[in-house]
């Protein structure tokens, strides 16, 4: 019994010199000293020893337990140090090692110049208004004193989405006008921004959807002298104080009188160049005072109230704050072309 024991200890210790992990090391003492191990199975067949040997043998194993005991904690801690130096190593941070590199997406040209012009009108008192792209005929049109038989009408020229040529895509942010006054009384200050859609062929100035920003003031009292210190005072604050405008007159059948404003060319200072077509001028929006036909459509007193309203090419006036020369550039989304703002 005694070689037994002294057998197994050699076994258990040659075993454990080979190991390095904390599971096989707990298997192994399961092996030799758990209540079923091969030490404690020695242990138990002591009862059949004589009165003089068991004490000898017992105190043999015993001492066997306590070495191994003992060594199994060593190694136990070896272990674990061990793991621990390893993680250490593992999970060190190097700070030295530079960031990841995100690229962030930014604002269209079109959307920043479409917020500044935002920040600027809600400064000046304007809300923010809001209509549908598909409109019916009768707001793009009729309400605002265009009559069945003008050239925007034809169905060359506007994208119909109704046989009968009640509704379609809106070429003009103007029936907002007639929708705002249809459910809100003077006073009224409003802009609102939105896409439109024209028949045209594309080419640099022209594409068959783009934007405006419509504007509309009724008031008592309201004068053409407010339409050109409201139009002014935006030219000024986009293109810089110092920003010549020529307020041209023309013809829209929902004003009376009519205008069209032009900037002074930014690109050329109005020498004239290809921006401008050799005019030195471009043209930035048309406007006028209100039609008393389309106050009074809308039920609002024209003897009372008035008012002056605006369209402006949102389109265009991006392109003339940053000298783009082409307007394609604002739909291709072309990155090398947008990362420029
Ligand atoms: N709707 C006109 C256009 O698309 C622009 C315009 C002119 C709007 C005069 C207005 C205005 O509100 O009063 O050409």
């Amino acid at each position: 019994m005694k070689q037994q024991l002294e057998r197994l200890k050699e076994e258990a210790l040659k075993e454990l010199a080979a190991i390095d992990t904390g599971p096989a090391l707990e298997s192994l003492r399961i092996r030799f000293l758990g209540k079923k191990g091969e030490i404690t199975a020695i242990l138990k067949q002591m009862g059949s020893l004589s009165a003089e040997e068991r004490p000898v043998i017992g105190g043999i194993a015993n001492e066997i337990r306590a070495r191994l005991e003992d060594m199994i904690a060593k190694k136990a801690e070896e272990i674990e140090t061990r793991n621990m130096s390893l993680r250490l190593v593992e999970e060190a941070l190097d700070v030295t090692i530079p960031g990841r590199q995100f690229s962030i997406g930014r604002r269209h040209p079109m959307t920043v110049v479409l917020d500044e012009a935002k920040d600027i009108f809600i400064g000046m008192g304007f809300d923010i208004a809001e209509g549908p792209e598909v409109e019916l005929s009768v707001y793009d049109f009729d309400r605002l004193n265009i009559p069945a038989t003008h050239p925007a009408r034809e169905w060359t020229d506007t994208f119909y989405t109704k046989e009968d040529g009640s509704v379609h895509l809106r070429c003009q942010t103007s029936p907002v006008q007639v929708r705002v006054m249809e459910v809100q009384k003077p006073p009224i200050r409003i802009i609102s921004p939105g896409r439109v859609y024209r028949k045209d062929e594309v080419d640099s100035s022209h594409s068959p959807m783009f934007h405006q920003i419509e504007g509309l003031v009724v008031d008592k009292g309201v004068t053409m002298g407010d339409l050109k210190g409201t139009l002014n005072l935006l030219v000024r604050k986009l293109y810089g104080e110092n920003t010549k405008t020529r307020f041209r007159p023309h013809h829209f059948p929902f004003t009376e009188p009519s205008c069209e404003v032009d900037v002074l060319c930014v690109v050329c200072g109005g020498v004239g160049c290809r921006t401008c077509k050799q005019s030195g001028w471009l043209e930035l929006l048309g406007s006028g005072v209100v039609h008393p036909k389309v106050l009074a459509g809308c039920g609002i007193d024209p003897d009372i109230y008035s008012g002056f309203a605006f369209g402006i090419g949102l389109d265009r006036m991006t392109m003339l704050r940053y000298g783009i020369d082409d307007l394609r550039l604002l739909f291709e989304n072309d990155l090398r072309f947008l990362q420029q703002f």
